[in-house]
């Protein structure tokens, strides 16, 4: 990428903001955006990634913290979805301990949305709470997981179901990592983009329909790509704002993953990746909806065109209704045992649902 001046998009939480820095120096620029940030010089910081990440971008990264002074500890944990487990949290905490980590002291989130919401809830728990910082690595992580505070481990039952909410200081984003980035995963990552475009970014729905290729991460222009990450970075800040703890509107952010958690539990973690679950969530919501008559034919039919052009699955997996209606109700979004949905109404809106009943998800998924 091009030299430009970084894209600084603010997250106004009233107790503690903080900056989603995009470009600019990149990676190059930690020490100076933690220092900006409020981080003492001379702090120490475990920096958590994996082995995908670390070994692109790991050394450069640790020595540029080592050069400002920085006392810095590195742990590699394994990849992947299937990781993301209270064990792993022990991991980091007993790194943390090693490094003996004080109240003043950091953790450094390097890599994709699994890494960043461990750590993000390690830093939550170690000494009840210190101050951590996102370097999201994914497309994914980078729009949607990164921002807004979410942190937590799946348990065997149901997806995040453990967790807690805690800001990071920073969130850098440095889109050249997005090079070593595997398709598969970048195309995931669309998925929450597109999500931003229904829920609630017409312009940004359109714009995604008029790119030619849109499987394939290098035929994104560098305008293009720097349009998309802060548009859904805005989008996200601006909800989280609004309701930092998913009190309400936050909720319109989980628009496809009701269903999709369902699939990711079902099918295994790591079966499907998260934005591909959510990808075929959203085909169920918009197939709720268009059941209620909520939305158009057209509108469902434009979304799904998005979707499969992407080279995102569409297809509901072979999945028992019974099992997948009593799993509905193991997840979070469950409130006084009725299933709250995101029913979208056009392209760019939606709805919180809690009214929606046994049957018609059967219907739903019946007609998938
Ligand atoms: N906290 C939130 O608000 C929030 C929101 C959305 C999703 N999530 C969570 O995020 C997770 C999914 O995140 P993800 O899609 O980033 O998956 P991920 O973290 O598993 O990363 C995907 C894969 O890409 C590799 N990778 C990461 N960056 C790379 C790079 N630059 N080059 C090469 N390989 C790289 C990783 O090692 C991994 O194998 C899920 O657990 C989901 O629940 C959280």
């Amino acid at each position: 990428l091009s030299n430009h001046n970084a894209i600084r998009i603010n997250v106004g939480l009233k107790a503690k903001p903080y900056e989603v820095v995009i470009g600019g120096s990149g990676l190059k620029g930690i020490s100076k955006e933690l220092i900006k940030a409020g981080i003492k010089e001379g702090s120490k910081i475990l920096i958590v990634s994996n082995m995908d990440v670390a070994k692109p971008y790991g050394e450069d990264f640790q020595r540029n913290l080592n050069e400002y002074g920085f006392k810095t500890h590195f742990l590699i944990l394994e990849a992947g979805e299937q990781y993301k487990n209270i064990e792993t949290i022990s991991q980091i905490h007993d790194a943390a301990y090693k490094a003996n980590l004080e109240r003043g002291s950091l953790m450094i989130a390097l890599g994709g949305g699994v890494i960043g919401d461990m750590t993000g809830f390690a830093a939550a728990t170690w000494l009840r709470g210190i101050d951590f910082v996102q370097v999201p690595t994914t497309l994914l992580a980078m729009v949607d997981a990164a921002i807004g505070g979410k942190t937590g481990v799946n348990h065997p039952r149901g997806k995040n179901l453990i967790g807690s909410f805690h800001q990071p200081k920073l969130v850098l984003i440095d889109p050249i990592t997005l090079k070593t980035l595997p398709e598969r995963e970048f195309r995931a990552g669309m998925a929450e983009v597109i999500k931003y475009g229904v829920i609630q970014d017409y312009l940004l729905f359109e714009l995604l329909e008029k790119i030619e290729d849109l499987s394939n991460s290098s035929s994104l222009s560098e305008s293009m790509l720097l349009n998309i990450l802060e548009r859904s970075a805005l989008s996200k800040a601006k909800i989280v704002e609004l309701d930092e703890h998913e009190n309400g509107i936050r909720a319109i952010l989980n628009y496809g993953h009701t269903f999709g958690h369902v699939i990711e539990t079902l099918c295994g973690y790591g079966e499907w990746l998260h934005g591909e679950a959510v990808s075929m969530g959203m085909i169920a919501a918009g197939k709720l909806a268009l059941m209620r008559n909520s939305w158009k034919q057209s509108d469902f039919d434009r979304q799904k065109v998005l979707l499969e052009r992407t080279g995102l699955p569409i297809v509901w997996p072979k999945l028992n209704s019974s099992t997948v209606l009593e799993t509905l109700q193991g997840d979070k979004k469950v409130r006084d045992e009725t299933i709250r949905f995101i029913i979208p109404t056009q392209i760019g809106k939606v709805e919180i649902c809690n009214s929606i009943t046994k049957e018609e998800i059967k219907d739903c998924l019946y007609s998938l």
